[in-house]
């Protein structure tokens, strides 16, 4: 039996093992999949414990990402872009990091929601962890233009900057975003957490927008009652990114691609 789990700070409400434990049951697999809990100055060894007793990978969540990218001997070039990892394997004593967040994301607008990146205006708010970790994938798609918004300017450059090697990104204000219209809006700020909406000016969405908050939840968040109340084309939320991003993880591992559709309708219906 093949062990995996995840770790993070909190964990406790993690989807993780429900949903790794649905791939194996459709493909057949013995896998084990646990929670790791870590205080926060106890990462590596409570990660240096799991490879011990024979874990094979760790999916890494808030707020140990930046930590699983330190301790990594080798990184995929999407890891290495984001500066962040979510998911470690262990193999012939080596760590090895990859980060499947964009991936999942990428995947979840083109392959489930059918909807193109290429030669699309996209625009992302925010300028967090969960931006860093998506936009390599996005630039990789070869939107028309990638525009990050966010309220602190100064962070949304740094990471216009930072990701110039892999295509070009334009940093704004939310003030700036005043009259543009966009065809892909990604809500990756932290506000429908807390259940507040970023500051965003009005006619950004049109009919054909697709509006996509990376954070899931049982109703619309405020993000996607307003792109909704604008008649913005369609509406998504992170639920299919999370499952997207543990098929990767799943591929990464196993070396084959799990079915995502009926998990992630499992979950839909576990939320409702
Ligand atoms: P994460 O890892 O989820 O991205 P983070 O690094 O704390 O979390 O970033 C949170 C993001 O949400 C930031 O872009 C933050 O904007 P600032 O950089 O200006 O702080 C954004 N955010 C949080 N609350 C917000 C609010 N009420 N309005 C606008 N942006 C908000």
């Amino acid at each position: 039996t093949d062990r995996y789990a995840v770790i993070g700070n909190p964990v406790a409400h993690s989807q993780s093992p429900m949903i790794h434990a649905e791939f194996a049951r459709a493909g057949g697999d013995d896998i084990r999949y646990e929670k790791l809990f870590a205080e926060l100055d106890r990462f590596r060894d409570v990660v240096g414990a799991f490879v011990k007793t024979g874990g094979s990978g760790l999916n890494v969540t808030l707020p140990f990402k930046s930590e699983a990218f330190r301790m990594s001997d080798e990184l995929t070039e999407r890891a290495s872009a984001a500066e962040a990892v979510n998911t470690l394997t262990f193999r012939d004593g080596k760590v090895y990091g990859d980060n499947t967040d964009g991936i999942g994301l990428v995947r979840d607008i083109v392959d489930n929601m059918d909807v193109s990146i290429a030669g699309k205006k996209v625009l992302i708010l925010g300028a967090g962890g969960a931006v860093r970790g998506v936009l390599e994938p996005l630039l990789a798609e070869k939107p028309a233009a990638l525009t990050i918004a966010n309220r602190t300017l100064i962070k949304a450059e740094a990471l216009a900057h930072h990701f110039a090697p892999w295509g070009e990104c334009r940093a704004v204000g939310y003030g700036e975003l005043a009259g543009q219209g966009f065809d892909i809006v990604i809500n990756a700020t932290s506000t429908s957490l807390n259940n507040e909406l970023p500051p965003i000016p009005e006619g950004l969405f049109n009919a054909r927008t697709l509006a996509y908050d990376m954070v899931y939840s049982k109703g619309l968040t405020p993000f996607l009652r307003r792109a909704q109340s604008e008649n913005a084309g369609m509406l998504a939320d992170g639920l299919g990114m999370l499952v997207e991003q543990a098929a990767e993880s799943y591929f990464i591992w196993r070396g084959k691609k799990p079915d995502t559709r009926k998990v992630t309708h499992m979950l839909r219906d576990l939320l409702s």
